[in-house]
């Protein structure tokens, strides 16, 4: 009988489409978990976690978040976390805030002390609970009422920032900023985001721009890729064959969201037959789905960008796009390809036999699936779409490429 605990288990254990909340399961990050750290303890600076699509960023503010609640007397700190939606405006994403500020009841200052026992909870008080009914969210407000609270630090994590647009005041948001920066220095903000540029989330706010550190979430890391694996297996009591935990690692690119989901798929298929240990052909059978689950765009679009009248080279030129080593940015150079065309062409495969079809990804006639920096020489690539990498280093294990 197939074992449906494990199976029950395994939905726990690899959740590619969920962030992770367990800190058992948390894996690597330990730079970028220390740099968080430091900043609740430097007075008057916040943090801006910025990072791609999928890299990681609301796992390391949930675990984060559960290591600062654990390493601070219970009754002296507070962390809030909100996500942040399109239609947000100031007062909403205020109101948000509010809600999930949890005070310790006995951190209330007397006369603001609320008087609704529902509102009550495990000894903490929502703090959206306790204010005025007629309270308006504007800057000076907000920073009374947080500056009113009494406890030695207040954490308040906004989650998917970039999402806010135009209903939502930055300007505004930055007065808070600067106000709590200026006079509360045990108040934190840490703004999380995609965008690489601190501009286009908080504005043009140059007078906060020095109470403001940005923390790089990079992809991760082959070691850290390997942990989730060896962690998940742990949990579900399976083994898996070096070869194939290599190959899980070597295809997520750097994203932990596809080790989930190739990890899961393949111990899907394992568990179902019975297996204890995961073994390549788990994998292959893992990458074929997540092929199948890739997107509609992205299938798409690597089918304009490859499109022949007759044999050419552009399926294998992307290829090599995909598997090559790339920058902390994701940029590749020509040269970074020769050594895998070789490989994949199975004869020594230089520079100007591939470089005009490089040229032509970046162009919209094969749907732009590559960006290009710079001029001659110095020119460097990467995907316009992170995700297309992934879907691509598939395509190519599946048709048993191996570098
Ligand atoms: N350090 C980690 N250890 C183990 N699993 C991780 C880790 N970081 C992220 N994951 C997993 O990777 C996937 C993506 O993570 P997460 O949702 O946190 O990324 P994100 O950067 O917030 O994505 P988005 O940009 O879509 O909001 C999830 O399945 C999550 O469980
Ligand atoms: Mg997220």
């Amino acid at each position: 009988m197939v074992d449906a605990h494990k199976l029950d288990l395994l939905e726990k254990v690899f959740t590619p489409a969920a962030p992770l909340e367990d800190q058992a399961l948390f894996a690597g990050r330990i730079e970028q978990l220390a740099e968080l750290m430091l900043l609740t303890r430097q007075k008057g600076m916040h943090g801006i976690l910025y990072g791609e699509r999928g890299v990681g960023k609301t796992s390391l503010v949930n675990i984060f978040k559960i290591i600062t609640e654990a390493s601070f007397d219970k009754n002296s700190v507070i962390v809030a976390k909100l996500s942040c939606y399109s239609e947000d405006n100031f007062e909403e994403v205020w109101q948000k805030v509010f809600q999930e500020i949890k005070v310790p009841n006995r951190l209330f200052a007397g006369e603001e002390r609320g008087d609704r026992p529902a509102a009550r909870l495990d000894g903490t008080t929502r703090l959206s609970a306790v204010i005025k009914d007629d309270f308006v969210y504007t800057s000076k407000n907000i920073v009374r009422t947080l500056s009113n609270l009494k406890t030695e630090k207040l954490v308040i994590i906004f989650d998917e920032f970039d999402r806010l647009e135009e209903r939502f005041d930055k300007k505004l948001f930055a007065d808070v900023i600067k106000n709590v920066s200026d006079s509360h220095g045990h108040i934190k903000f840490i703004i999380v985001g995609v965008s690489e540029d601190v501009t286009n989330l908080i504005g043009e706010h140059t007078s906060i721009r020095r109470n403001l550190k940005e923390v790089h979430i990079p992809l991760m890391r082959n070691v850290e890729l390997k942990e989730i694996i060896s962690k998940g297996m742990d949990k579900l009591q399976l083994d898996i064959d070096p070869e194939a935990e290599a190959s899980i690692v070597t295809l997520s690119g750097g994203y932990p969201y596809y080790t989930h989901m190739l990890a899961y798929y393949a111990c899907y298929t394992a568990i179902s037959n019975k297996k204890p240990r995961i073994e390549m052909g788990d994998v292959h059978w893992a990458a074929q789905k997540a092929i199948a689950d890739s997107k509609e765009v992205i299938r798409q679009a690597f089918q304009l960008a490859t499109l022949a009248n007759q044999r050419n080279n552009y399926k294998e030129v992307l290829y090599a796009c995909a598997l090559c080593n790339t920058d902390e940015h994701n940029y590749f150079q020509a040269s970074d390809l020769e050594r895998i065309m070789t490989v994949i062409m199975e004869r020594p495969f230089k520079v100007p036999q591939y470089a005009r079809h490089l040229s032509n990804l970046s162009t919209l006639e094969r749907g732009s699936i590559l960006v290009c920096i710079g001029e001659n020489r110095k020119k460097r690539y990467k995907f316009r779409d992170p995700l297309m990498r992934t879907y691509i280093r598939l395509l190519a294990f599946q048709a048993g490429i191996k570098i």
